[in-house]
């Protein structure tokens, strides 16, 4: 075969192997195989000192320009794959910045933390402090000093969790009172809100665990007028204009005198409805005058001092709110019913 034939088959095969390359690595392997240090066409440029000093520089030429044609031909195919990878990547990376993005899972607050928000802004509001303190707390401030002699029927083991014979879980925030006449000088404004515990079965309208917000004031001459005005003010702020307050006499070893306090139906504004049982009127909390006994006990001359206190439940008010008719949806934690509150 003469040097033409041996040059025009090297380049044929070139050809057909570029046809079929996908890549730049098998581009690479062609190009080593062909024009590389050990390649076809460079050994056939070596093999040319077999020829005759005539022959040489038309052959040395012949295998230049063969050379540089199938380095543009490796060039060409090299642009196309190129081409084809840079669509391919441009289809695989595309991204639709017009695309509405999947919104992460936001979360809501909880009806019992709703209403103690606004309460806590309603009476910060009118002066009072936010005051906290522990759930396991000491016999003697959640019995002894709200005045709860032993043997009183609110000790019974089956109301309260005792930790032990002097520890038990707050059974309501009232104990805040003492910590809060123990720690402070009158004027004294304070609420104070929080969980409490009771050994009761759970039903529609109980919970073991429930809410509660104390409230207490102490100065010089404060009087009954005094606890109506503030709890009119926080009815009408969390229920609105038109909200009632109705006083009914009542009984707490912590207060004298002692009052349950009702408020206008929100749900029939009075007339009577379903909610309140056709009275107009619903209990949300019980107050009073603070038990002189208290103030002593707390270290407050009651000759000289005077105060009222209150303790709300947060439960009731967050249901006649929200038209909850269960407690329990309260406590178990059902997304669907949470998620409402947004
Ligand atoms: N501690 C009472 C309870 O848990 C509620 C209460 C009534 C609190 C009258 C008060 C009050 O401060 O004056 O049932």
């Amino acid at each position: 075969m003469g040097m033409m034939e041996r040059i025009q088959e090297i380049r044929e095969r070139m050809i057909r192997q570029l046809d079929s390359a996908e890549n730049r690595q098998a581009l690479e392997d062609i190009r080593v195989s062909l024009l590389g240090k050990k390649g076809d066409l460079t050994a056939l440029l070596r093999s040319m000192g077999q020829l005759s000093p005539e022959e040489r520089p038309a052959a040395g030429q012949l295998i230049n320009e063969a050379r540089e044609h199938m380095t543009e031909l490796l060039e060409k195919r090299a642009a196309e794959i190129r081409a084809v990878e840079m669509a391919v990547a441009l289809k695989r990376e595309r991204l639709d910045v017009t695309e509405p993005a999947p919104l992460p899972r936001v979360g809501s607050e909880h009806p019992i933390h709703l209403v103690m928000n606004d309460l806590v802004e309603c009476f910060t509001g009118m002066g009072f402090e936010v005051l906290e303190g522990p759930e396991v707390e000491l016999d003697h401030y959640n019995f002894e000093l709200m005045n709860i002699p032993k043997n009183h029927p609110a000790r019974d083991a089956q109301d309260t969790f005792y930790v032990d014979d002097n520890i038990v879980l707050r059974t309501h925030t009232s104990p805040m009172q003492a910590r809060a006449m123990l720690t402070r000088r009158p004027p004294i404004r304070v609420i104070c809100p929080g969980r409490v515990y009771r050994a009761d079965e759970v039903d529609a309208t109980h919970s073991p665990v429930f809410h509660q917000m104390e409230g207490l004031v102490i100065d010089r001459d404060v009087n009954m007028a005094d606890l109506r005005g503030t709890l009119n003010a926080f009815a009408r702020k969390i229920y609105g204009e038109g909200i009632e307050t109705r006083f009914r006499p009542s009984f707490f070893p912590f207060t004298e005198p002692s009052t349950e306090v009702d408020l206008t139906c929100a749900a029939c504004h009075g007339s009577g409805c379903r909610i309140c049982k056709n009275t107009g009127w619903i209990e949300v909390l019980g107050a009073g005058m603070v038990n002189p006994r208290v103030l002593e006990m707390c270290g407050i001359d009651s000759s000289v001092y005077s105060g009222f206190a209150f303790g709300i439940g947060m439960e009731r008010i967050a249901m006649l709110r929200y038209g909850i008719s269960d407690m329990r949806l309260l406590y178990e934690g059902d997304a669907r019913f949470l998620g409402q509150f947004r």
